[in-house]
């Protein structure tokens, strides 16, 4: 507590500490808060929210869900943003820039690196499954499905030698394309144009999904929080998929942050991003799950669930055909904008700390992200044998990097921020704009004592008990 006080005031009496930044930066204030919305809101939102809400039981989770994020989610965003422009580094660079002399806090660094290559190869694998949904919506293949068609349709296109092959090469290089461009001309453009684009169709599937027969028990299954079936575990999947959706955890965000204006107001511009991506969360929940139970799909369908919901739905509007193209193009690209931040996390890496042209960087990381896609793709279609730990390659991969890796590059962060560096020099960072920041005190409370022991506490005891 003392030691809280005596930052606070040391806060309130210190200048600027951060380096002069000389890097890109984002064109204008809009431009930064939509291309950090552009990676936080992506297939976590749209495909992971309500496969997670539908398999761990509807209204509990949601509410858990909140609650981590304001306690956790929230502060950690500001927490990232922060180091990342004062360190205005890549994740390892950031660690070795603000760390004291000859303290190996930079191994840190090391962590998320693994963890981008882990989230980015079973990613790049829906995010395939939803290009090959654009084709096929294209061809007429969709169209008129009945919900078993759908679920026949989904088999028998993940399940193919072939096929999720070709949509995650795809994908994958124009994720690298688009990383090589580099940030700022590759996003900041068409992310204003993205967003809300597929914010107003998720609003249209919304509103039809409300007429469905039957929508009305999903819900109230959303809404109605069933405590009993809520255990530890659905705490760590829960706080799995705030890292998870909020792109924390491994410097996507302090990358970002690094390439924030020095004026910029970070707890803010964090507030923004956090809502916006809660919004499309929920929404899409809203939206899978009322149609799960109108059309009798099983919640625990896995992660072909929203390629049979949602094409199920446009079947039911004039059109569909269209509606779905559509719809699948617009997941395509925010899945996009996600993915060109998760590379660009060990692009920037290359090319700071190992000196790496940017085009080699990109296409190599691309490169074995693609290797390690395969066994993703083969383990969710034709060779269901490939486990590992008790799950399916992909799902192994989604787990080990949501659930263990994610939180835990957090919690070394956080501690990172609250004890090495400090919050006082952490809240000099963020006032330094010219706005105060307001609520220094309960952030500083959050980040060095109940961040750190929540997310432990869930992670030890979500693990082994
Ligand atoms: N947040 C993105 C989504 O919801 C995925 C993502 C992008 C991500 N960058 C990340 C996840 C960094 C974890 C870490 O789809």
């Amino acid at each position: 507590m003392f030691i809280m006080i005596f930052d606070y005031l040391r806060y309130n009496n210190t200048g600027v500490f951060a380096l002069p930044s000389k890097r890109e930066n984002f064109g204008s204030r809009l431009g930064f808060v939509m291309a950090t919305v552009g990676s936080a809101v992506g297939l976590g939102n749209v495909w992971r929210f309500p496969t997670v809400v539908a398999e761990n039981g509807g209204g509990a989770f949601v509410l858990l869900y909140l609650a981590m994020i304001l306690l956790i989610g929230l502060p950690t965003m500001i927490a990232e943003l922060t180091l990342g422009r004062a360190g205005s580094r890549n994740i390892v660079g950031v660690f070795k820039n603000l760390s004291p002399r000859r303290q190996k806090w930079w191994l840190i660094g090391l962590l998320p690196l693994l963890a981008t290559f882990m989230v980015l190869s079973f990613y790049a694998v829906v995010a395939g499954w939803s290009i090959l949904y654009v084709a096929s919506s294209l061809l007429g293949i969709t169209a008129g499905l009945s919900a078993e068609g759908l679920e026949e349709l989904f088999a028998s296109l993940s399940g193919s030698y072939l096929y999720p092959f070709m949509g995650q090469i795809f994908f994958i290089a124009v994720t690298v394309g688009i990383v090589v461009v580099g940030v700022r001309k590759g996003i900041e453009r068409w992310v204003k144009v993205l967003m809300p684009g597929i914010f107003i169709l998720l609003l249209v599937l919304f509103v039809r999904t409300l007429f469905l027969d039957g929508a009305l028990e999903g819900l109230v299954w959303f809404f109605r929080p069933d405590f009993g079936g809520l255990s530890v575990n659905t705490a760590l999947q829960a706080v799995g998929q705030v890292f998870f959706s909020f792109s924390l955890g491994m410097g996507a965000i302090i990358t970002y942050g690094s390439y924030l204006a020095r004026d910029a107001d970070i707890p803010l511009n964090s507030l923004y991003i956090s809502a916006a991506d809660l919004g499309v969360a929920i929404l899409s929940g809203l939206i899978v799950i009322p149609t799960l139970f109108a059309f009798g799909i099983s919640p625990q369908t896995g992660p072909g669930l929203i390629f049979i919901t949602l094409p199920a739905i446009f079947n039911t509007l004039p059109w569909s055909a269209l509606w779905t193209v559509i719809f699948f193009t617009l997941l395509t690209f925010a899945a996009l904008t996600s993915a060109v931040s998760l590379l660009e996390v060990m692009v920037a890496y290359l090319i700071e700390e190992r000196n790496w042209p940017r085009a080699f960087s990109a296409a190599g990381a691309g490169f074995i992200v693609f290797i390690a896609s395969i066994p993703a793709a083969l383990s969710q279609g034709p060779v269901k044998s490939l486990r590992l730990a008790g799950l399916d390659f992909f799902s192994f991969l989604d787990f080990t990097a949501s659930n263990i890796l994610l939180p835990l590059g957090g919690l070394l962060i956080i501690i990172f921020i609250g004890w090495v560096w400090g919050t006082a020099r952490a809240g000099a960072e963020i006032s330094s704009g010219g706005s105060p920041f307001r609520w220094f005190l309960p952030w500083s409370v959050l980040v060095r004592i109940v961040v750190p022991l929540a997310i432990a506490y869930i992670l030890v005891s979500g693990l082994f008990f």
